[in-house]
């Protein structure tokens, strides 16, 4: 059952890399995402990479609600700065195959840093922390869609192109 708690992790904090986050500026932190996040610039962290929209809290407790159910395949995670606020995000999502014998597939999403923000490495961190968890829960590759604009920034995170893109609108 989903948890109602304001505080409660989204997923176990135990799959937060520690050397991650002593690799942070001072003051900053990277922790699972939380109800009362909502609250805390979570959505607005996104806007710096798509449109979101106006999700009110009934909205979003709805969705964090269906994630928080799905804790073993939801992972989504935030930086944090020195007053707590949210200033970095990205999400893993684990498929599991039965291709690989049932191996598991991370799927790298929503990878956004605030604008005063970027530049920090704050983003290396948020993929050093997915792929952590990723590992930790046993996954054998994670992927990921980018635009090309972004592609050295995923270069330097340690992925390599493999593949193409393609899509369906609806
Ligand atoms: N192209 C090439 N290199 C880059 C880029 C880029 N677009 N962005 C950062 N880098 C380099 C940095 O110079 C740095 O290199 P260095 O180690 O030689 O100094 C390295 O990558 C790490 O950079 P960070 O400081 O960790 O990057 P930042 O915290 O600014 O975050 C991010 C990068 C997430 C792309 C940020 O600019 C952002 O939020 N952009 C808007 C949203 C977005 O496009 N998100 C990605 C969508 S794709 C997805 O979600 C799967």
């Amino acid at each position: 059952m989903a948890d109602t708690s304001s505080t409660t992790p989204l997923f176990s904090p135990e799959l937060i890399s520690q050397e991650v986050v002593s690799q942070l500026p001072e003051g900053y932190g990277c922790r699972p995402i939380q109800r009362q996040d909502y609250h805390n610039g979570f959505l607005d962290v996104l806007r710096v990479l798509t449109t979101v929209g106006d999700v009110t809290e009934e909205q979003w407790n709805e969705r964090y609600n269906w994630m928080s159910a799905r804790n073993d395949e939801y992972f989504l995670l935030c930086i944090t700065d020195s007053s707590d606020k949210i200033v970095g995000t990205g999400a893993l999502l684990v498929e599991r195959k039965f291709i690989h014998n049932l191996g598991l597939v991370g799927h790298v999403e929503d990878i956004a840093v605030a604008k005063d923000q970027q530049g920090k490495k704050l983003g290396l961190r948020i993929i050093q922390a997915l792929d952590f968890v990723a590992e930790k829960v046993g996954c054998y590759k994670s992927i990921l869609d980018c635009s090309e604009a972004n592609e050295g920034f995923y270069v330097k995170c340690g992925f390599k192109r493999a593949g193409l893109e393609m899509a369906h609108y609806y």
